[in-house]
């Protein structure tokens, strides 16, 4: 059997990693794929973005399954295409990823089937974003509506930092279209949890609750980025959160995208905050979610291939048994080019420590030169994750790893997880 991995990222890797130990015989074609996951297949050089050069190499290479993993490929209607040639693929449709890639969307869909999330309304004009600022007060979160890079959506402590970050979506253009409708919404409190579901578009398999960590500096402070590491299991995440989460949370939305006439399939991201009131979502993402996918699948016991192929296929999950989760604990630690998430500079030589039982490393940003030698390329360079018998003893592990690797001007945090290892650390 052929597979295609379509992107380049820890999170295609881990996919590709998961695959390949599931079944040997598996041929693996990533597109672009990237250096760690040539050590398990082979890459092609097209772009995650290039719908035609992707359409061209699946039929060359008579690819009997595509998995998609970003969502801009999903937006781009990538499924829509594959599947009027009859290929099976892996992922929403483009009306389907607007549950990600149109805040509007999803929110509106939310609040219309019950599912519990922030109250927000939509504005193209900024003086009435302004006066709903002032009609909520603040702390205020602002919102770009489309795909902004992770980078549309402010908290903002204040009235005046609300105001500017209607100014500069509304009326400074900073993220083109994306920014041309925002959502005022209300704040909320708690801790957050990424919950990924396995989904035929009705039934669900829902996976590990997942929690990453945004913020470039330890005990999570300093700017965002596209995430510092992530662990998992979640101690708080407990199994009355998971019912409360499939019950109110996946089947009520699956279920308006099916009445929506867009039913949604292949994986479906929920990022929860875990409030005073219950789990209420925060977003929808239409794809796994990176860096969380490289702890959740090397903990994953079950097969990913099986259910992923069913879906791939317009099959039925119904009837299939739940996913199953090993009972230990994974962390992942993200080694940065240096100046991240700024200006990062790329093609730094990169040298990596010897193997280590239950200790993968996930390439995110690099490439491989002609004469052989490992170089920086991109941000996010490698994630490093490790197995343990609790998350303190897993990070513990990732961290000496990943110290371990050596470029110009590597950076890692070395307290992933730090929110569980405090609450082990409390507990009796
Ligand atoms: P999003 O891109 O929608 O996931 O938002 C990015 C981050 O902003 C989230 O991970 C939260 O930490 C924060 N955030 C988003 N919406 C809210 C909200 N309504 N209340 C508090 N924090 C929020
Ligand atoms: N880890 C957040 C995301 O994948 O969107």
């Amino acid at each position: 059997m052929k597979v295609l991995i379509v992107g380049g990222g820890g999170r295609e890797h881990a996919i590709a990693w998961k695959l390949a130990a599931e079944d040997a015989q598996l041929e693996i074609i990533a597109a672009p794929g990237n250096p760690g996951i040539a050590l398990l297949g082979r890459n092609a050089k097209v772009a995650a973005t290039d719908i035609e050069g992707l359409t061209a190499l699946a039929r060359r290479e008579r690819i009997d399954l595509t998995i998609v993993g970003p969502e801009a490929p999903l937006d781009l209607g990538i499924v829509d295409h594959f599947r009027s040639m009859d290929f099976a693929v892996f992922g929403p449709t483009k009306d389907a990823a607007r549950i990600e890639t149109s805040k509007r969307f999803a929110k509106e869909l939310m609040l219309a089937a019950g599912v519990p999330t922030a109250s927000a309304r939509t504005f193209t004009r900024a003086d009435d974003a302004r006066a709903e600022v002032r009609r909520l007060g603040a702390p205020v979160v602002v919102k770009a509506s489309g795909l902004a890079a992770g980078k549309g959506v402010v908290v903002a402590m204040s009235i005046a930092e609300a105001d500017d970050a209607i100014a500069m979506m509304l009326e400074g253009n900073a993220f083109g279209d994306a920014g041309h409708e925002v959502l005022v919404e209300e704040f909320m409190t708690g801790e957050e949890i990424s919950v990924f579901a396995l989904t035929d578009g009705t039934h669900v398999l829902p996976m590990v609750a997942a929690q990453d960590h945004k913020r470039i500096g330890e005990g999570d402070t300093g700017p965002n980025t596209g995430g510092m590491g992530a662990y998992a299991p979640v101690a708080i995440a407990t199994a009355a959160i998971a019912d409360v989460t499939l019950d109110r949370v996946f089947q009520p939305t699956l279920r308006a995208m099916r009445d929506a006439g867009c039913p949604f399939t292949g994986l479906l991201y929920a990022g929860l905050m875990l409030t005073p009131d219950g789990p209420k979502v925060v977003e929808f993402n239409c794809r796994f979610g990176d860096p969380e996918t490289e702890v959740v699948l090397p903990l994953m016991q079950s097969s990913l291939l099986e259910p992923m192929r069913a879906i791939a296929r317009g099959d039925s999950l119904a009837g299939s048994a739940p996913l199953q989760f090993s009972s230990r604990a994974a962390v992942t630690t993200v080694v940065a080019a240096g100046g991240y998430p700024g200006k990062v500079q790329s093609g730094d030589a990169i040298a990596l420590p010897a193997p280590e039982k239950e200790v993968i490393v996930f390439h995110a940003g690099t490439v491989r030169d002609a004469d052989g030698v490992l170089r920086t390329s991109g941000g996010r360079v490698l994630t490093v994750t490790a197995l343990g018998d609790t998350v303190a003893d897993a990070q513990q592990r990732s961290v000496q790893h990943a110290q371990r690797i050596r470029f110009d001007g590597a950076q890692l945090r070395r307290d992933i997880g730090w929110r569980e290892v405090a609450r082990r650390a409390g507990a009796p």
